[in-house]
């Protein structure tokens, strides 16, 4: 029971009292859900600008002080040094995992990483020039029709074994995608490799010779999925609840948040940024860019700059401009699209335009040049993001799914349309 209460004073002199509820971390929330009933009004937030959706124990964000912790954890530890499966665990479970739980969970996520051979017929159904990501809100949305022994949403073996298959089949599935888009042979998981050096080989392997990882990029992979593993409620992982919170299949539910992570003011934004330094050309052409986005009239905006949360600096964007230089030193990348992207970020950090509105470079504005270097196709970089956050989708899924009050979501509206009217046969309207 909340000690603390809201009191909001009514017009007609009324007073209603809304309880107030502390969190570990973070402002406090008030709880309008009996606004309506005691007020007759509800509150109006487009945008979700300034209301929690719901109680969360997976991550943090301080967008003001630049943090983001994993079950308490500062990104930057987890990214120096955990792994990406241990992550996964960490984000599932709540704790980090001991050596003895950390094999059983490796082994597990190790042994489901094949997928159904039957749907391998929904790759040959696509367009050749498919976007991946199409492919993808396909295909996994298909695991549920392949995978009916584990969908009982209400049987905790039956989510965890679909959070295993779904953390497991995601490299296969995505290293798919981009071997029917270039007309080469699906390499099946091998066992002996980690998670991204197994994602690489299926990815640019071929049958014909055995494929070498480079640990460099197996680890600057593993770190871009650890970076992108959560974000609280984002767009896509409130996507993921809200269709959870129908009673939808977990496949369904991650189907729905990789639709959702594909706009580009959302994981988009990757391939957004490759595409625009693509169309800025060179770094005599920063002057125009930056006056383009600074222009009220132009709608034109920095792709990778800014952030609905953080209004200081993306903690994940510091750690990924270190991992950008070592990437491109190791594998000697002399790329003038990176000099591009420097000198656009340091002109875009000192205008006053971006300085009052506090825009910094996000995470998304140095992984697309990572990804770039590794030989990833620009519209294969939203899919990357994907394999990385379908453990924080899962994660939030399964929390919802265990609330005890846990309700269907569905938000209220501020109807602005016509008031009731007669209908009129089509030969009276004018
Ligand atoms: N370039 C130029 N101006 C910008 C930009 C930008 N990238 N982002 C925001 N602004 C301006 C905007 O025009 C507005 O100006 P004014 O106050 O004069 O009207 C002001 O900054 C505030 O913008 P907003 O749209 O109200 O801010 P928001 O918090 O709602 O938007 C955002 C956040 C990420 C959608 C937006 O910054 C954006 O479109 N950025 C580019 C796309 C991008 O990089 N997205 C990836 C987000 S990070 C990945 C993830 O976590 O999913």
């Amino acid at each position: 029971m909340s000690e603390e209460s809201y009191s909001l004073h009514l017009e007609d002199g009324k007073q209603v009292k809304l309880p107030v509820y502390p969190g570990t971390l973070g402002p406090k929330v008030v709880d309008i859900r009996k606004l309506y009933s005691q007020a007759g009004v509800f509150t109006f937030d487009p945008g979700f600008l300034a209301t929690a959706s719901c109680e969360s124990k997976i991550t943090f964000i301080d967008g003001e002080k630049g943090v983001l912790l994993y079950r308490g954890y500062p990104i930057e530890q987890l990214a120096e040094h955990s792994s990406h499966l241990e992550v996964c665990y960490l984000l599932m479970y709540g704790e980090l995992p001991t050596a003895e739980q950390f094999a059983g969970f490796r082994e597990s996520i190790t042994r489901h990483t094949m997928i159904h051979e039957g749907l391998k017929n929904f790759y040959n159904g696509f367009r050749r020039d498919a976007h991946p990501m199409a492919v993808m809100v396909g295909v996994v949305g298909a695991l549920s029709a392949f995978y009916h022994d584990s969908l009982d949403i209400h049987n905790p073996e039956h989510r965890e074994i679909s959070a295993h298959r779904l953390i497991a089949k995601m490299p296969t599935i995505a290293a798919w995608s981009y071997k029917f888009f270039h007309g080469q042979p699906f390499l099946y998981p091998s066992n002996k490799l980690g998670y991204a050096e197994n994602f690489l080989r299926m990815t640019f392997g071929v049958p014909a010779e055995e494929y070498e990882v480079n640990p460099v990029v197996a680890k600057a992979l593993d770190q871009i999925f650890i970076l992108h593993a959560d974000h609280e409620q984002n767009a896509s992982t409130s996507t993921v609840r809200l269709a959870g919170s129908s009673g939808a299949n977990p496949f369904a539910c991650i189907s729905a948040g990789i639709g959702t992570l594909w706009g580009p003011a959302h994981g988009g934004a990757n391939e957004a940024v490759l595409k625009m330094l693509d169309q800025i050309g060179g770094i005599e052409n920063v002057d125009t860019v930056i006056d383009r986005a600074e222009d009220a009239d132009d709608p034109f905006r920095l792709m990778g700059f800014g952030h609905r949360v953080y209004k200081n600096f993306d903690p994940r964007a510091v750690i990924i401009r270190d991992a950008c230089h070592k990437v491109l030193d190791s594998l000697g990348i002399d790329d003038p699209q990176l000099e591009l992207a420097m000198r656009l970020e340091e002109k875009a950090l000192k205008e006053d335009y971006f300085i009052e509105r506090k825009l910094y470079p996000n995470v998304d504005f140095y992984s697309g040049i990572i990804l770039k270097a590794i030989g990833i196709p620009t519209n294969m970089f939203t899919v990357m993001f994907a394999l990385g956050r379908t453990v924080g989708w899962i994660s939030h899924w399964m929390e919802m799914i265990k609330e005890k009050d846990s309700v269907i979501g569905r938000p209220r509206q501020l109807y602005t349309g016509p008031t009731e009217r007669d209908y009129q046969p089509i030969t009276s309207r004018r």
